[in-house]
């Protein structure tokens, strides 16, 4: 049975459209009010080094921007002979940053010079391991002769590089932010050494806020957090001893009309679905989907290193957008367009290991970005596995899903396919079956094809494949299914006594499919060849 050994089916996977072969032409890229763009777009070469703009330090410290390390207002209280004062909190950082750093344990006390008071609770166990169990001496050496020096300086040059304010994504905006690789690693580097203020505890400002410092990458001894500093410090190392010259732009979309579901005449688009290959490798130029938490990136600076933990240490600048991305709401997504894979794994979650640095030659666009679209969407989490049944729910994974392929004003034709797979069902608890049908759904009503990533089941992608011949064949559309499914819900999960249905989701629908064309929905019938 040949059929037993395919490792893929459906639509070949080069017959999908991708970027940047299918791309509509950019428009220029320039400042509106709901794009800042943090280089000087006039001044944009091949192979140069986008320039900061403004060229003088600009700072806000308020809540519509991100508070800066080394803004004038970084301040800290110190008592002296005479009362109370304050000192510069970022003179602070300089001066601690610059002594002499020849051990895990000056890092440490470098960084708790500037922390306040609760960061000496701070545990640095996985980098003290890394440094004297983890690397060869060699590593060591280089690391505090050169790779820490480096970073120093990278963090220290944030207010060289990052002149402009840098507005936060707060929910319900629509907007983008487009900055250099280099602003990026200027950021990050000030997040390896924990210097952005205000962000040490999730209270009051940054409550609904990822975490952006570091620390919590430094704690406890478990092999996931020494594969994690590895993955970063390959970042850190190719940045700084040879500085990216593309750019990068975040985008938070936030949508108020969705489509119609229950009415939706809405075909079925192509479905390429394989049980080998992963959507970052084999998804190049496709839209990627980052199986996100509502805080994006999930626990990459803490704990958690699945999906998209993982995309977030390879793909580092992806790390940027934790540090201005206010928590997503049910209609909202992050778009981020330009991030560059730095690190090669192997293994997943407990077996995850950094393999070996990454030269990625994807080409970039006119924005000097490269070719690389990933869309942050958080799936819901579910306790009880039939709760993803309900119809309420089903729409908010519907919009969701829609929300990331859903581009304003620009037509089927120039959209790359969706590159996606088991979005919400590890962590997350979801059902595949029912989570591929409405991406699927989702991404038809968006005009994107799919290319669907199993992760080794070969028998989701031939149930899968099948449902979807099964549907496309009869013209059953987006609505008729949305129908369908609510059906399965009130007759099938509804009364059903186990934590799991009865019957099974697409046994139910090939059954109701079969016996009943569904004659009201004449419509279809016009499509039918
Ligand atoms: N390519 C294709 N499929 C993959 C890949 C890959 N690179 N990696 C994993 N899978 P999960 P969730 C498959 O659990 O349930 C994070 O902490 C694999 O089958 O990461 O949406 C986030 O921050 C895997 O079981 O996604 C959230 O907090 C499945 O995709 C939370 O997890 C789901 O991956 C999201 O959990």
């Amino acid at each position: 049975d040949g059929r037993r050994n395919r490792l893929w089916l459906g639509t070949p996977v080069d017959e999908l459209r991708r970027m940047p072969k299918c791309r509509h032409p950019l428009p220029h890229l320039k400042v509106s009010p709901s794009h800042c763009v943090m280089v000087r777009t006039d001044l944009l070469r091949e192979g140069e080094v986008p320039v900061p703009y403004p060229s003088k330090y600009r700072d806000a410290w308020d809540d519509v921007f991100v508070k800066m390390p080394c803004s004038d207002k970084n301040l800290f209280p110190v008592e002296t002979e005479d009362g109370n004062t304050v000192q510069s909190r970022w003179d602070l950082i300089c001066a601690a940053l610059e002594s002499e750093c020849k051990s895990s344990l000056d890092i440490r006390d470098g960084i708790l010079r500037y922390s306040a008071a609760h960061a000496k609770r701070w545990d640095f166990t996985a980098l003290n391991v890394l440094c004297t169990d983890a690397l060869e001496l060699s590593e060591v050496q280089q690391l505090f002769e050169v790779l820490l020096p480096s970073m120093v300086q990278l963090a220290l040059s944030a207010p060289r590089l990052c002149t402009q304010p840098i507005p936060l994504l707060k929910q319900r905006m629509n907007h983008s932010i487009t900055m250099s690789q280099e602003q990026i690693a200027s950021l990050l580097a000030n997040a390896f050494f924990c210097t952005f203020p205000r962000r040490n505890y999730r209270k009051a400002e940054y409550a609904n806020y990822p975490e952006i410092n570091f620390y919590r990458l430094f704690e406890g001894s478990s092999p996931q957090k020494i594969e994690k500093l590895k993955t970063l410090l390959c970042y850190f190392r190719t940045v700084t001893e040879s500085k990216p010259t593309g750019l990068v732009t975040f985008t938070r979309q936030s949508l108020t009309n969705f489509p119609k579901w229950e009415s939706s005449r809405t075909l079925l688009s192509r479905l390429h679905i394989t049980c080998e290959g992963t959507i970052e490798d084999q998804g190049y130029g496709m839209l990627q989907v980052d199986f996100a938490n509502r805080l994006v990136g999930g626990g990459v600076t803490g704990q958690g290193l699945v999906q998209e933990e993982i995309r977030f240490l390879i793909n580092a600048e992806l790390i940027a957008s934790r540090l201005f991305t206010e928590a997503l709401d049910h209609n909202e997504c992050l778009i981020i367009t330009g991030t560059e894979q730095y690190s090669k794994y192997s293994g997943y979650a407990e077996s995850y290991k950094w393999k070996k640095s990454h030269k990625d030659d994807r080409p970039r666009d006119e924005w000097k970005r490269r070719c690389t679209e990933i869309v942050a969407l958080d799936a819901l989490k579910y306790r009880h596995f039939l709760e993803q049944f309900q119809p309420d729910k089903i729409t908010r994974e519907l919009n969701k899903a829609y929300c990331g392929f859903f581009r304003p004003g620009m037509s089927s034709q120039y959209l790359s396919a969706v590159a996606t797979g088991n979005w919400g069902c590890g962590a997350f608890g979801g059902d595949t079956r029912l989570k591929a049908l409405l991406q699927i759904m989702a991404a038809s009503e968006s005009g994107r094809d799919v290319a669907y990533f199993t992760f080794g089941d070969a028998e989701l992608m031939r149930d899968v494949s099948d449902l979807h011949t099964f549907l496309t064949d009869r013209a059953v559309t987006v609505g008729k299914l949305f129908r369908e499914l609510k059906q399965f819900f009130n007759v099938v999960c509804k009364n059903c006594s186990g934590p799991r249905p009865d019957v099974s989701l697409y046994g139910f629908l090939y059954e109701r499919l079969t016996m009943d064309p569904e004659p009201t929905d004449t419509e279809n019938t016009d499509m039918t060849p």
